[in-house]
């Protein structure tokens, strides 16, 4: 009897697919905007991702790590970051320019629940480095438009400088399906002619929000969660609809390490988004 040779030849789920920058400015200080495409364009144009995941990046001789995508998939072929120099690796990628070679592995995590987000109003709450994930999902939703009720921004910084995506989000508040509110906590131009005051003064702006109806999306530094989730909770979201994109410490990506590990959860796998249903049985999240 001939026996048949089965061969199970599956992917390394952490060899990186080449990836060249094709664009790279400063947006602040310290955070830089990358654009990148894989160098095989089938895979390019194959790479399929839901708003909110994270892609890991890799720099020979530096290391890896993770970044959240921060372009939409409504736009396919090239990928964003925003970077922010903290450290070993982020220092290396920031000393990269137009046409060096990246590694890119991905996309992880679970994302947004776009299919549970469809005719619903979005409010989009974001700080800082929040923008990064949360660019995402805004420009998804604005690309998609008719697929969503209200889409509402409240986008907040320390400073004009420190405000990414100051340009594009201040182009964006000419689009009347949009409503976008801006805020610094500090003004120290004299030219800013939006909101100054921390981000949850932007709340009693809002025009009446019918909370059955709205999902809430929320990132940014961790002192921002506490209050920003008092004024949702105060206009009676349900806290299963406020969703949060979290950060933690990971190796992997994909489940394997442990590094992201909380109780039984990882936070590569079953995160980087939660519900604040989630967080509040799981205080550790935040
Ligand atoms: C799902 C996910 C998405 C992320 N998205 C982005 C993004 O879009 N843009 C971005 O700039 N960064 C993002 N980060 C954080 C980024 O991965 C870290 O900044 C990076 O790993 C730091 O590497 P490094 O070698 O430069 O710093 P290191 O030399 O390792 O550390 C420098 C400093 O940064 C701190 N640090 C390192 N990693 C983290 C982390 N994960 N969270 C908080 N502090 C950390 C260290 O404690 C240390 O103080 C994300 C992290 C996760 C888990
Ligand atoms: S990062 Fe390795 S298990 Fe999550």
């Amino acid at each position: 009897m001939k026996v048949e040779k089965k061969t199970t030849l599956t992917k390394n789920p952490f060899l990186p697919d080449p990836a060249r920058i094709v664009r790279v400015y400063p947006l602040t200080q310290d955070v830089k905007f990358f654009q990148v495409r894989l160098v095989d364009i089938n895979k390019a144009l194959a790479f399929q991702y839901h708003p909110g995941q994270f892609a890991m990046i890799s720099i020979l001789g530096a290391g890896e790590a993770p970044f959240s995508i921060s372009s939409t998939p409504s736009r396919p072929g090239l990928l964003e970051f925003c970077i922010r120099k903290t450290g070993t690796i982020t220092g290396a990628i920031f000393n990269l320019k137009e046409n060096d070679l990246i590694g890119v592995r991905g996309p992880y995590g679970n994302g947004f629940p776009i299919e549970k987000m469809l005719g619903k109003d979005i409010l989009i709450v974001m700080g800082g480095l929040g923008a990064a994930p949360l660019r995402s999902v805004l420009l998804y939703c604005l690309d998609n438009r008719d697929q969503f009720g209200r889409v509402i921004l409240l986008h907040g910084a320390k400073c004009p400088a420190e405000m990414i995506f100051c340009q594009e989000f201040q182009d964006l508040k000419k689009r009347e399906d949009l409503e976008c509110y801006l805020t610094v906590d500090t003004d120290d131009t004299g030219q800013w002619e939006d909101n100054i005051g921390v981000v949850t003064t932007l709340f009693p702006k809002l025009k009446a929000i019918n909370p059955e109806q709205t999902v809430s999306l929320v990132c940014g530094p961790p002192v921002m969660y506490k209050f920003v989730i008092q004024e949702l909770l105060k206009l009676q979201i349900p806290k299963d609809q406020i969703l949060m994109t979290l950060e933690r410490r990971m190796k992997c990506g994909v489940g394997k390490c442990g590094h992201c590990a909380i109780d039984y959860i990882y936070t590569c796998l079953d995160g980087p988004v939660f519900t604040y249903w989630d967080v509040i049985h799981m205080r550790e999240l935040i």
